[in-house]
C-alpha cells in the first residue's frame, strides 16, 4: 500500500533529478550489488564477525576500476546514503554511490584502511569482494603465530597451506614500506601498506591474518566474501578447540584439518549458488528482525 501511494511522487522526483543533471540513478547491477553490500555489512555485525570496526566492499559491477564501500561508519549503521564509489587506483572518493551530486572532498571521510580494499582489487583482477575484520578468535591465531587451516567444508577457502594462512606482521615490514618516522599503529593507511598486505595472499587460501589486528578476506562476490569471513571465524573456533583436545589426547599435535582435495572440492560445493543462497536467505531474514539494521534499498 505504502509503496503504491508513494510511487507517483518517486517518479516525479527522479525526473526532477535527471532534469537538473545532478542525480543519475545507479544501474540495476549497482543497485543489486549495493543491496548485498548493505545486507553484508549488517550480517557481518549480526554474526559477530565485525564490531564497531571492520568493513566489506565490492568491485563496481559497471566499472572494474572502481569499488564501492561505505564511508567511515560502523557497519551495522550503513544505509544507501553511506555508500561511496572509490577509485581502485588511489582509493580516493569519486562520489556518493546514491547521490552523485556529492563528489570528491564533499564525500564524508572514508575508512583510513580503505587501502586494504583498493590494493587487493588492484593485485587480483578476479576479486570482487573484500572483508576486513577484527574478529577476536582469529586475532588469537595471529597472536600465537599459528596460521589457520581448513577444518570443515564450509571453511574450505581458508585453505590447507602447510603453515596455514599467511600472517601479516607490521613489525617485519621493511622501512621502504613502513619508514621509521611513520606511525607504527597497525593501520593500513596508504598504498604501500595495502600492497604489502595484498602481497601476503597465497594461492590456495583466501585469507590473510593480521597480527594484533584481524584479517583480510577476498572473494568472488559480496555474498561469497561474507560467507568466507563468517566461516573463517567458525573455523578458528573449531581449530582452537581441536588443538586443545589434541594437546590433551594426542600429546600436543595440532589437528590435521582437511586434505587439499577435500578442501578444494568443499569450496565448490559449499560456495555454490544454492548453498550461498540458503545461507543468505537466513541471514537477511535475521537482520530484518532487528530494527538496528536499515537496508533502505530493499524494502
Ligand atoms: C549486469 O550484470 C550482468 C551479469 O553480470 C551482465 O551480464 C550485464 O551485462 C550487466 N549489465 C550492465 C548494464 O552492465
Ligand atoms: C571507469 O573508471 C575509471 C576510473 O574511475 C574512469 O576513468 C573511467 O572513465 C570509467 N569508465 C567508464 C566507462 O565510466
Ligand atoms: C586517482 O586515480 C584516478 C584514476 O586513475 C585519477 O583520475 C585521479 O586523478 C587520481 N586522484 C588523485 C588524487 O591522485
Ligand atoms: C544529495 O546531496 C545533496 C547535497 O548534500 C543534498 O542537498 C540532497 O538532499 C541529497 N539528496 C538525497 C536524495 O539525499
Ligand atoms: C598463483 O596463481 C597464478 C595463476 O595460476 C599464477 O600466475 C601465480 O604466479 C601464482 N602465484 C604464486 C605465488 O604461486
Ligand atoms: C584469483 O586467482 C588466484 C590465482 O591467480 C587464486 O589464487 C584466487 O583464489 C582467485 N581468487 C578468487 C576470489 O577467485
Amino acid at each position: 500500500m505504502k509503496s503504491i501511494s508513494l510511487r507517483p511522487f518517486a517518479i516525479s522526483l527522479a525526473l526532477l533529478w535527471q532534469g537538473r543533471g545532478q542525480i543519475i540513478s545507479p544501474s540495476a547491477n549497482v543497485t543489486n550489488v549495493a543491496i548485498d553490500l548493505l545486507d553484508g555489512s549488517h550480517i557481518l555485525h549480526f554474526l559477530d564477525v565485525v564490531d564497531a570496526f571492520g568493513h566489506v566492499s565490492t568491485r563496481n559491477p559497471d566499472n572494474a576500476s572502481q569499488f564501492i564501500m561505505s564511508f567511515a561508519i560502523a557497519p551495522a549503521l550503513a544505509t544507501s546514503q553511506s555508500l561511496v564509489t572509490y577509485e581502485i587506483d588511489n582509493a580516493t572518493a569519486i562520489q556518493l554511490t546514491f547521490n552523485t551530486s556529492v563528489t570528491g572532498d564533499a564525500v564524508p571521510s572514508g575508512f583510513l584502511e580503505r587501502f586494504i580494499h583498493s590494493q587487493i582489487y588492484k593485485a587480483f583482477p578476479n576479486v570482487t569482494g573484500v572483508v576486513h575484520a577484527h574478529t577476536l578468535n582469529v586475532i588469537s591465531f595471529a597472536a600465537a603465530e599459528i596460521g589457520l587451516r581448513a577444518q570443515m567444508g564450509s571453511a574450505g577457502s581458508v585453505g590447507t597451506l602447510t603453515n596455514g594462512t599467511p600472517i601479516f606482521d607490521f613489525d617485519s615490514l621493511p622501512t621502504s614500506v613502513l619508514p621509521e618516522d611513520a606511525p607504527h599503529n597497525l593501520l593500513i593507511g596508504n598504498e604501500a601498506l595495502g600492497d604489502a598486505l595484498a602481497d601476503m595472499f597465497e594461492n590456495g587460501s583466501e585469507v590473510v591474518l593480521m597480527k594484533g589486528h584481524g584479517m583480510a578476506v577476498r572473494g568472488t562476490s559480496v555474498r561469497d566474501v561474507v560467507f568466507r569471513a563468517f566461516y573463517t571465524m567458525q573455523n578458528a573456533d573449531v581449530q582452537s578447540t581441536a588443538s586443545l583436545l589434541g594437546a590433551l589426547a594426542l600429546g600436543g599435535q595440532p589437528p590435521a584439518g582437511l586434505s587439499p582435495r577435500v578442501a578444494m572440492d568443499a569450496v565448490a560445493a559449499f560456495e555454490s549458488d544454492s548453498l550461498l543462497s540458503r545461507a543468505w536467505a537466513l541471514w537477511t531474514a535475521q537482520v530484518d528482525q532487528v530494527p538496528l539494521y536499515v537496508n533502505d534499498l530493499r524494502s
